[in-house]
């Protein structure tokens, strides 16, 4: 369940702005946690866009999530530099270890995967983000302690 008048009043008031899309597809993630597919129409409608130009938008750019997020949001970078450091090893344990794909939630609601494309750390890579803190030079045993401290 979501706040379906938060969403509409979001739309209302910044549909007329010009480039309100992303601006729009922003403030409802801030507000719900995610982009709901089912109010996917009252945004094509309200912007006059078809909805295949919106939901182009909300995949193209893998910020947005189309369904709740975990109460924690993990994100592994997997651009270049942290590729060259090993990132792929990292990933694969950490799919392991919360049973969960990209862009999936763990069993219990408390983490959600996702994958992000250079968080500014590329020197001292693998690098991550769970919520809003950054953490380099991640090995499996640094993540597996993390996500301990996460658990609580
Ligand atoms: Fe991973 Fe830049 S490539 S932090």
């Amino acid at each position: 369940t979501f706040d379906v008048a938060a969403i509409e009043f979001i739309i209302a008031q910044r549909k007329t702005m010009p480039g309100a899309l992303l601006p729009i597809l922003h403030d409802i993630q801030s507000a719900v946690g995610f982009i709901p597919p089912s109010m996917v129409p009252a945004i094509a409608d309200g912007l006059n866009l078809s909805r295949a130009e919106v939901h182009g938008v909300i995949t193209y750019y893998h910020f947005f999530r189309q369904h709740p997020a975990g109460k924690h949001v993990v994100q592994i970078c997997r651009a270049e530099a942290c590729q060259a450091r090993g990132c792929e090893s990292l990933v694969d344990h950490a799919k392991e270890l919360l049973g969960c794909d990209f862009h999936e939630i763990t069993d219990d609601g408390k983490f959600s995967l996702e994958v992000v494309y250079c968080l500014g750390q590329c020197a001292s890579g693998p690098a991550i983000q769970i919520d809003d803190d950054l953490y380099a030079r991640v090995s499996n045993e640094k993540f597996n302690r993390l996500i301990q401290a996460k658990r609580g």
